[in-house]
């Protein structure tokens, strides 16, 4: 019979499992929700007296205020949380490869064996085991695997595939009223039973006909297909962006004539200057990766056009750039607006500003960046890690600065990397006063006033729109 969940550990205090499982303790009083993770000072910010948490999202403070030190903890304490729980997430990272079989393609499955290891190592009660981490099907096959290799007597684990379907920088409205919840399971009456239990957490706040319960591989599949067929429909519009813009059409008047046909609805259809964060390009490269594993390069190859696709727009941007400020920028100033992947977050995985600095400073242009959330420390070691040359040299090329107007100062040309709300508010009356002339903006994110620049004087170039239109 499915046991009644009291006690919840989640391995694993990132993007993922902190909102999760914060959320999972507002909801449902009566179970304790203990998080745990391996890194000090990120359990230190989570447990933050002035509540300066480790991810910015909005929402989240509220959340863990109301339920941190009631039904919610977060700790070191591995091994303890793991022993006195019912139902486990597990929430680690898993990065793409960078060496080894798979380098490039391959999901980095280290961390989810460490932790699997760990729960099979000390538990002293049968335990389920949910599969959070966005991971390469059949991982919840290996984790059973090393469960059972390992289990003590009377120990039984059962292991959930229960991916995540939230975007960052709405999180908390996300896991409030999610599309759907994907539970997967065996399909045998202890695979049911784990399903049952994990299935009556969630319908504490989601309704029943929201909470879908499939196989287990059909569970861990749909979450990879999610996020590639997200990824696919921008890289579609971005290929028609380029369209667009040798033609004179404009994509924003294409997307919304296409989005119309209630086949396709209207969301996700917005040209930008190429997706990033932490799931769509990596996910992609476990599709393309586990097609080529079964022998089915031609479905290998359909899925990694979509990743070329996205490298080629955030290529054809800066060459743009390069080719409209007279064909060099070495030495002039350029104006980075935004450093994180999308708005409202602070996090700069996969980053498209990333690319377009990298490019610039190649280039030998002095880079101003701005983004309202990213931490200064975060941006130089994301810039240590992308571009070949020491951090020393980058900063004599990069400027930090802590307004957008500031970073706009003396600059030839401002670039919109981030949607950021206030990037609409910007006075570009003002900016336009302190720019080198001709002042010229690319807006890779479409959120500006064309008319109303061009008209302070401005020399505006966006995204699938051609240089006249
Ligand atoms: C299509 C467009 O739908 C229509 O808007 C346009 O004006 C003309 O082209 P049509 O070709 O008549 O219309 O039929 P449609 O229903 O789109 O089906 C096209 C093909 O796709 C068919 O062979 C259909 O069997 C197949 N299909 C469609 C699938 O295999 N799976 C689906 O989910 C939908
Ligand atoms: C994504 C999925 O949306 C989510 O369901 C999954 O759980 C994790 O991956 P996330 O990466 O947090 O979420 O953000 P998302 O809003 O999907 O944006 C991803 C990237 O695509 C961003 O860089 C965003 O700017 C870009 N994007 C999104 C576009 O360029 N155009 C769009 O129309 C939508
Ligand atoms: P995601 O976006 O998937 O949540 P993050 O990198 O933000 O990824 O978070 C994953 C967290 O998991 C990190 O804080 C990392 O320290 C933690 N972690 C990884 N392995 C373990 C482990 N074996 N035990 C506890 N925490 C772990």
């Amino acid at each position: 019979a499915p046991v009644q969940v009291k006690k919840i550990c989640c391995i694993g205090a990132g993007y993922v499992g902190g909102p999760t499982c914060a959320v999972i303790a507002l909801k449902c009083p009566q179970i304790e929700v203990t998080i745990v993770d391996l890194n000090q000072a990120r359990i230190d910010a989570w447990n933050d007296k002035d509540f300066n948490l480790p991810i910015y999202e909005p929402g989240l403070e509220d959340v863990v205020r109301a339920a941190r030190g009631r039904n919610l903890f977060f700790s070191t304490e591995v091994d303890k949380a793991i022993q006195d729980a019912d139902l486990i997430f597990v929430s680690v990272n898993t990065p793409t490869k960078k060496g080894g079989v798979g380098a490039g393609f391959a999901a980095d499955l280290n961390y989810i064996e460490l932790a699997t290891r760990q729960i099979a190592k000390v538990s002293n009660s049968s335990k389920i085991v949910v599969e959070k981490s966005t991971v390469p099907c059949r991982t919840a096959e290996s984790m059973r695997t090393i469960l059972e290799a390992n289990s003590k007597p009377g120990c039984r684990f059962d292991i959930l595939s229960n991916p995540e379907f939230l975007a960052e920088g709405t999180a908390i409205d996300d896991l409030f009223a999610p599309d759907r919840v994907l539970i997967g399971s065996l399909q045998t009456q202890e695979g049911k039973d784990a399903c049952e239990s994990l299935r009556s957490v969630y319908a504490n706040w989601v309704p029943t006909e929201r909470i879908l319960t499939v196989g287990l591989w059909s569970s861990e599949l749909s979450k990879l297909a999610a996020n590639a067929m997200l990824a696919q429909r921008i890289s579609s519009i971005n290929a028609l962006s380029a369209i667009c813009e040798a033609t004179g059409a404009n994509i924003d008047e294409v997307a919304h004539a296409v989005g119309y046909d209630s086949r396709m609805g209207n969301k996700f259809l917005k040209a930008s200057v190429g997706f990033g964060g932490s799931c769509f390009q990596k996910d992609i490269l476990n599709l393309v990766y586990l097609s080529e594993t079964l022998h089915l390069p031609e479905v290998a190859a359909y899925w990694k056009q979509v990743v070329t696709m996205n490298e080629h727009q955030k290529r054809r941007f800066s060459k743009r750039v390069v080719d409209t400020l007279f064909n060099t920028i070495t030495g002039k100033r350029i104006a980075v607006l935004g450093f994180a992947f999308k708005a409202d977050t602070g996090d700069t995985r996969e980053s498209a500003a990333i690319t377009l600095i990298r490019d610039f400073v190649a280039e030998r242009a002095i880079v101003n960046v701005y983004d309202p959330k990213v931490v200064e420390e975060q941006i130089w070691l994301d810039l240590e890690e992308s571009i070949p040359q020491p951090l020393a040299a980058t900063k004599k090329q990069v400027v930090i600065h802590k307004s957008a107007l500031e970073a706009c100062k003396n600059a030839e040309a401002v670039i919109i990397a981030t949607e950021w709300k206030e990037f609409l508010q910007i006075d570009w009356t003002e900016v336009y006063k302190h720019m080198n002339k001709p002042a010229f903006v690319f807006d890779g994110r479409l959120i500006v006033d064309v008319p109303k620049l061009t008209e302070i004087g401005f020399k505006v170039t966006s995204i699938g729109r051609g240089d006249k239109a």
